[in-house]
């Protein structure tokens, strides 16, 4: 698909990394692609723990943002026109929820309609350790189609601080859903 027919959904959840999800819509922003977010309550809550950020500091990066709450909001509807949806950070709470397709709040319902639709569903999961529950709960969600894409950043490149270290990271993302032709620093033997 052009890349200016993109658009893609990006959901937060209250897993710990909001920083991965501040720097995926400024990725996207830099490449020209427009998003919409989802936020749960637990995402808003880490949000200004971890960053100290409200919504409005979200706000600039992306077309809309809603809220859990939003249940009549574009994204619960399969003719909605997303390219793709990822979730980053990605809770255990929101896994479980996708893979018994509860879909209790817009989030959830959003990434189940991903999957009925067969559109592409990025789940950047982060917890450790995992239990039985998280690992058979993401197997379900990888058989049903999504794609587990581990908060786990590399170290090959030699980051030099935390922002080279999680803005591989997200380049690593937008490359894998095909809106970036390449990377900035590869692996090389
Ligand atoms: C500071 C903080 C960090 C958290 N980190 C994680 C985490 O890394 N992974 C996880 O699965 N849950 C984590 N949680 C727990 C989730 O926020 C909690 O299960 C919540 O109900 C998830 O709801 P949501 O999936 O609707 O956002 C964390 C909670 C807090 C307060």
């Amino acid at each position: 698909m052009e890349k200016s027919l993109k658009k893609i959904l990006v959901g937060i959840t209250g897993a710990s990394g909001s920083v991965y999800a501040y720097c995926f819509l400024k990725e996207l922003k830099e490449l020209d692609i427009p998003s919409e977010v989802i936020i749960t309550k637990a995402g808003e809550y880490v949000l200004k723990k971890e960053l100290g950020f409200s919504l409005g500091n979200l706000k600039n990066l992306c077309l809309k943002v809603y809220t859990e709450e939003e249940f009549y909001a574009p994204p619960a509807s399969g003719s909605s026109n997303y390219s793709a949806m990822v979730v980053i950070p990605c809770s255990m709470g929101t896994v479980g929820a996708i893979a018994s397709g509860i879909s209790r709040n817009l989030l959830q319902r959003a990434a189940d309609v991903m999957l009925k639709e067969k559109k592409p569903l990025v789940l950047v999961v982060r917890e450790t350790p995992l239990n039985v529950i998280h690992l058979k709960n993401l197997l379900t969600c990888a058989e049903a189609g999504a794609t587990v894409f581990p908060a786990s950043p590399a170290f090959y490149q030699k980051p030099k601080n935390l922002e080279e270290l999680i803005n591989f990271f997200v380049q690593r993302l937008s490359f894998f859903l095909g809106l970036r032709d390449n990377l900035s620093n590869h692996w090389q033997p």
